[in-house]
């Protein structure tokens, strides 16, 4: 049955009620560009001038707190809103690989900024180099970490930046997944689920 809803089209002829809502499309871009971002800042942190460094890897901070804030908000909204669903014609592997990958990138987007923070609150500099949300104003360390004693801080410290790393890694593996498919849909299937997230 065709409700109301279903057939209202926007500027490109896509069916509404087959799109997500503005605030799922905002917040989806908004943190894939802070979080590419930051894994360059991450990435590219020591080549910078040494007096480039430490603002660098600051603002690598600022943006990783910023997208655990995003990424909190955007679950709630998910959790509340239901997505479109994926075209009927998909094979069920292709849809179950689709929603593994979305729920897989959804931990990231709170693991990554999470093992960021532990890392940085083992830091055995930390009380002397108070962090501050993009220069603006502070931002605690997480207490409990940053009062541990110092030898199994520094243990902790190397743990929690491997797994800041080997996070990245499985970033980067999803995105690859997440766009190939996003692309393999568009170009070979020519069944676009790109326009869906558009803005
Ligand atoms: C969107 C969230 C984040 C992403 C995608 C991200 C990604 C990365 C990546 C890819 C690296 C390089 C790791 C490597 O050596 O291979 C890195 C390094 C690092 N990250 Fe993050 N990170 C995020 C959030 C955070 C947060 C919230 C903090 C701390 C509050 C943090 C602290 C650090 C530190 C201290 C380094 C080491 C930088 C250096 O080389 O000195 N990260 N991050």
């Amino acid at each position: 049955m065709n409700t109301h809803a279903d057939s209202l089209t926007d500027s490109t002829g896509t069916p509404l009620a087959s799109r997500y809502t503005r605030t799922a499309i905002t917040l989806h871009w908004l943190i894939a560009l802070l979080m590419i971002g930051n894994v360059v800042l991450g990435l590219t942190a020591e080549s910078w001038p040494d007096d480039w460094v430490r603002p660098v890897v600051d603002t690598h901070k600022s943006i990783g707190i910023t997208v655990l804030g995003l990424a909190l908000m955007r679950i709630l909204w998910r959790v509340t809103h239901k997505p479109p669903p994926l075209p009927r014609e998909f094979p069920s592997w292709e849809k179950i690989a689709a929603h593994v990958a979305h729920f897989l990138l959804y931990l990231l987007m709170i693991a990554l900024p999470l093992s960021g923070w532990l890392h940085d609150s083992a830091w055995k500099d930390a009380a002397t180099h108070p962090m501050h949300l993009f220069n603006l104003f502070p931002w605690p360390r997480i207490g409990y970490v940053m009062n541990l004693d110092p030898v199994l801080k520094e243990t902790l410290h190397d743990r929690f930046g491997a797994l800041h790393t080997w996070l990245g890694y499985a970033l980067y593996a999803l995105l690859a997944m997440h766009i190939g498919g996003a692309l393999k849909h568009q170009w070979i299937d020519r069944k676009s689920v790109l326009k869906r997230m558009v803005p």
